[in-house]
């Protein structure tokens, strides 16, 4: 054998020690909890044979606590960068089977590596993490390494894509780089985020509280809106993941790619005109309406179990990427309280920095009135959206379907925040707030004054109010919609507004950064 022939055998040997990370036995543990390897992982994210490996033979540096006899090749990560549907992405995947995933500063250069290369050629992030946190035997320099990635994230944020997937632990300090990307995927039962696990809760507050209840997908799909999505397996999870990108460009210099449709954009729905219940308490699904607008009813939702009286998500019109904003009458009126206003406005910002035009449908009576939201403080939580939209510099076109009330009226890009092209449907009722709180604020002392003929008053009152504002002509007359439309005619409106809309250049006055009412 040649030692050229030997050199290479070697490589191949090593490579393939180094393929199995912490060895076959960890790797079966993995499996037994129902986790795949960051490698498995990897192999079914990107496309097939596309995975060039960068920094496979790296090691540790660490020589505490008896671990410069323990190293193993590629030090609990795996990085690189490969295509899906034949775009390049960067990703990382923590690997469990080496020291539980766990941080050191190494590890921490190997992904900062990635996150580099990410930016400088200006493709998406992907990060799978399946993490114990920062390894405990390397003390401040994993600390060290945590901000460095971290600071990453920052420069990163709105330049390209990043996207956490979140396939085991990530405690303590770790879940802010999740936190700080653009979108978190987690895995229903295997994978779970808190800053500090249920024992230090329990002697900190005295509170008892499982790891799941405590951050588990559910909760924070659901409730504390840390999660966009939450997946029922790793499988979908990362099918999920791939869907996400396929509406997002490699970089905010780009626009989506096109998905070519035979859904013809002049497609009449005459199902629209009949969708908005007679009673203006009456209820109607959204969901309904947009499906039946955009391309191939297919709308890709993001937060779906989280604030649910407002959907976002993606879908196409025309074949062009668009974000969705839309209140939901369903769910609480479709009134905007603290929850979905930052998940709105959070959505709002994403598609403005990446070029995705932003369509609004709306139907909202509303702020939440009480303590409760007034304490949480949706004045802060409120201006956000508001924000949002003001400074977004995206296509925006919005359709009111029904009510668009008071504040939650010009929240919800209306045309002086400058929303581009404006339409409401003859069911709309813009004005400043609903007809029966109109009257009891105006005719208080008339109504008080006349028990015996307080209903009358009241009818006869709200008959006028309905008559001047329940409707969209006033605010058509004053050129604050720009017309009004059939519900049947939605999609093709919409479509078309698009379309004169593609080369829209709006800029913003020149400043070091905004200052967005965190
Ligand atoms: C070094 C670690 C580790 C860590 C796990 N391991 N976490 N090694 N540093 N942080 C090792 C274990 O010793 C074990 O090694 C292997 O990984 C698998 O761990 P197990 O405990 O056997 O697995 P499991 O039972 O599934 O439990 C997983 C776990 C648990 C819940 C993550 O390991 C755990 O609680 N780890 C410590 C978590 C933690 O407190 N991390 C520091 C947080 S502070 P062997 O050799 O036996 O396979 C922090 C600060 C970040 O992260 C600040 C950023 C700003």
């Amino acid at each position: 054998m040649s030692i050229q022939t030997e050199q290479i055998q070697k490589l191949v040997e090593r490579r393939s020690r180094a393929r199995l990370g912490g060895g076959q036995k960890r790797i079966d543990a993995q499996h037994a909890k129902g986790k795949m390897t960051a490698r498995e992982r990897i192999a079914l994210l990107l496309d097939e044979g596309s995975f060039e490996e960068y920094d496979m033979f790296v090691q540790h540096r660490c020589t505490n606590f008896g671990m410069d006899a323990q190293h193993t090749d590629g030090d609990g990560v795996v990085t690189g960068c490969g295509t899906i549907d034949g775009r390049l992405v960067y990703v990382f995947a923590q690997d469990f089977t080496v020291s539980g995933g766990s941080l050191s500063k190494t590890m921490s250069e190997k992904i900062c590596k990635v996150m580099d290369m990410a930016l400088r050629v200006g493709a998406p992030l992907i990060g799978l993490n399946d993490s114990g946190g920062a390894r405990i035997q390397e003390g401040i320099d994993a600390l060290a390494g945590y901000a460095e990635i971290f600071e990453r994230n920052i420069l990163a944020s709105g330049v390209i894509p990043q996207i956490s997937g979140i396939f085991g632990p990530c405690a303590g300090g770790a879940v802010y780089s999740p936190a700080l990307t653009d979108f978190t995927l987690m895995v229903k039962d295997t994978s779970y985020m808190f800053l500090t696990g249920p024992a230090v809760v329990k002697s900190v507050t005295g509170e008892e509280v499982s790891q799941e209840d405590l951050g588990g997908a559910s909760v924070h799909a659901s409730r504390s809106g840390v999660a966009h999505f939450a997946a029922p397996s790793e499988e979908e999870g990362i099918a999920t993941l791939k869907t996400l990108l396929s509406y997002l460009p490699q970089n905010n210099m780009e626009t989506s790619p096109v998905r070519p449709t035979s859904d013809p954009a002049s497609r009449v729905d005459d199902a629209l005109n009949d969708i908005v219940p007679d009673s203006p308490n009456k209820a109607y699904d959204m969901y309904g309406v947009i499906r039946s607008i955009v391309d191939d009813g297919d709308f890709f939702e993001v937060h779906q179990a989280f604030a649910k009286n407002i959907i976002v998500g993606f879908a196409h019109l025309g074949g062009r990427s668009v974000g969705i904003v839309a209140n939901q009458p369903a769910e609480l009126a479709g009134v905007l309280d603290i929850g979905a206003s930052r998940k709105a406005a959070r959505f709002v910002r994403f598609c403005d920095a990446f070029n995705i035009p932003l369509v609004t449908l709306v139907d909202v009576p509303g702020f939440l009135p009480g303590t409760q939201q007034e304490y949480g403080a949706i004045i802060t939580n409120g201006a956000k959206l508001l924000y949002a939209y003001g400074e977004a510099t995206v296509p925006k076109v919005t359709v009111t379907l029904r009510k668009g009330y008071g504040g939650a009226h010009i929240v919800m890009s209306c045309k002086q925040l400058r929303g581009d092209v404006n339409y409401a449907w003859p069911s709309a009722e813009i004005a400043v707030m609903g007809a029966d709180g109109a009257v009891n604020v105006l005719y208080a002392k008339e109504i008080k004054a006349d028990p015996e003929h307080a209903r009358e008053i009241f009818d006869e009152k709200k008959k006028e109010y309905v008559r001047l504002f329940s409707n969209p002509y006033q605010a058509a007359q004053k050129g604050y919609i720009d017309d009004i439309i059939e519900p049947r005619n939605t999609r093709f409106r919409i479509i078309r507004a698009l379309e004169q809309l593609a080369g829209k250049r709006a800029v913003l006055p020149e400043k070091k950064h905004d200052n967005l009412p965190l």
